[in-house]
């Protein structure tokens, strides 16, 4: 059986397929299933977008479709980004760049207001119409500066205290274990075998 996982954020795809490993199923991307849809995020929770996503694409293949809304909250900015995290400045920002702009709007803030998660919510459509959604967070704290190479977009500014580093300096499989979108597809996981 065939899951389509609708991203074409390659760092997701790569957490995902690992920790899909496991199920009876061949976790494939919009890319590999050949469908180049764009689907618009205007939803106002990250529920919502994930739901419209799996579901369009669910349509367009025929397949079951697992999609992923995710987002950094930064509780001294009003939560923000939150939705608009892969929007903030601009789609096209480097996140060089974004970072560095959310590092000075923190400038001077001190720890215990620099509290922050990422929020992931999981939404699989299956093509007899029932929907299922998943939820994950991991709390943390936005950083004083950027650092280490691995992971993506907010990763070099979100600390996790518990580990005492960033989430940019974790190996995947580190960061597979305790992130918003690891739990939130742990999750997935199990309500698939059940499903499928
Ligand atoms: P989405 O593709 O609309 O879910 O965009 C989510 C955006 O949130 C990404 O482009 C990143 O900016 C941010 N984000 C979500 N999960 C993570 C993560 O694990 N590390 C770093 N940034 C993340």
């Amino acid at each position: 059986m065939k899951i389509i996982f609708a991203t074409k954020n390659a760092g997701k795809v790569k957490e995902v397929k690992l920790m899909l490993e496991e199920l009876d199923a061949e976790v494939v991307t919009m890319t590999e299933a050949g469908i180049d849809i764009d689907v618009d995020e205007d939803g106002k929770t990250f529920e919502e977008n994930a739901i419209k996503k799996a579901k369009e694409i669910m349509q367009a293949s025929g397949c079951i479709t697992l999609s992923d809304d995710s987002g950094l909250e930064i509780d001294y900015l009003n939560k923000q980004p939150g939705v608009h995290s892969a929007r903030f400045m601009g789609e096209n920002t480097s996140y060089d760049i974004k970072n560095q702009r959310i590092l000075e709007m923190l400038h001077g803030v001190p720890d215990e207001k620099r509290t922050a998660r990422f929020v992931s919510v999981i939404a699989a459509a299956f093509p007899d119409g029932r929907i299922v959604t998943t939820t994950g967070t991991i709390e943390g704290m936005i950083a004083h500066e950027a650092k280490g190479g691995n992971g993506f977009g907010y990763d070099p500014i979100f600390y996790v205290p518990q580990f005492g580093i960033n989430t940019a300096e974790m190996d995947i499989e580190q960061k597979n274990k305790i992130s918003h979108r690891g739990k939130a597809l742990r999750a997935m996981k199990e309500r698939l075998k059940e499903m499928i």
